[in-house]
């Protein structure tokens, strides 16, 4: 199965991702975590997007495409695939619809997180994740059981994203709105998208996607 999760900075891809993750043994395909992978490993690629990342605006339709492949070729190819994060362009899309054809893929599901994007602002200023392991939280709404102590790996390193400020996040949503969402039709006009309620406690919003994807 091939599914892309869809929304703005904060809608929850993230989270619903790891835990799809978690119960069907999917591959998670951040283009996110790649790229600040590269940034931390400073390789070339990262030293292109760190400072794009910062401002919050969009790494190059070529260099995403290309790690998506990458990450592609180098997983087994009855393993699932969740797309977080990537198609952000109607270039982007054009080009998973080939990544994909040519590793004899294809899109089973666009899951549209619909959310209030004010909301996102507090979401996204409180989330940090286990610096070891990668797990998200947030302040208020996902805390550790054991404060301090990661509930996946016992880690007490946590770290935030550099791009997780007030400004930069509104920047990251005037591109999801001018950019990203402009895709979505052309997917629906391919009987694809499924909407579902973003703002909806997380379990809740598990379940809505867990019946989509066993339809
Ligand atoms: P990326 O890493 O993809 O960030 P993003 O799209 O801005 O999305 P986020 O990761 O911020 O949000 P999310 O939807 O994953 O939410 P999460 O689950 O964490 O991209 C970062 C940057 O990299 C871009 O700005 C760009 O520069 C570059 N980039 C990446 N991909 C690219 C591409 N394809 N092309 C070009 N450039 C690219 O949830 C947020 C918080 O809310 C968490 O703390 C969580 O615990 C909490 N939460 C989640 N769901 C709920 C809920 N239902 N109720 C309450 N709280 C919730
Ligand atoms: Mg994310």
């Amino acid at each position: 199965m091939n599914i892309i999760l869809l929304g703005p900075p904060g809608a929850g891809k993230g989270t619903q991702a790891q835990r799809l993750v978690e119960r069907h043994g999917m591959r998670q395909l951040s283009t996110g975590d790649m790229l600040r992978a590269a940034v931390k490993a400073e390789t070339p690629v990262g030293l292109q997007a760190k400072a794009v990342m910062e401002r919050g605006e969009l790494v190059s339709d070529e260099i995403v495409s290309a790690l998506i492949g990458e990450e592609l070729d180098a997983m087994g190819a009855d393993v699932g695939a969740i797309f977080d994060g990537y198609p952000r362009t109607e270039a982007q899309a054009g080009s998973l619809d080939s990544i994909l054809a040519a590793r004899g893929r294809s899109l089973d599901h666009v899951i549209e997180l619909a959310v209030d994007e004010d909301a996102l602002v507090e979401r996204i200023t409180g989330r940090y994740t286990c610096a070891s392991c990668g797990k998200g939280y947030h302040d208020t709404f996902e805390q550790p059981r054991v404060p301090g102590t990661c509930d996946k790996c016992g880690s007490t390193e946590f770290k935030r994203r550099p791009d997780d400020n007030e400004e930069t996040v509104r920047t990251r949503m005037a591109e999801y709105r001018a950019k990203t969402a402009p895709i979505l039709p052309g997917y629906e006009a391919r009987g694809l998208v499924s909407r579902v309620d973003g703002m909806a406690d997380m379990d809740d919003v598990t379940a809505a996607i867990e019946r989509l994807i066993a339809d």
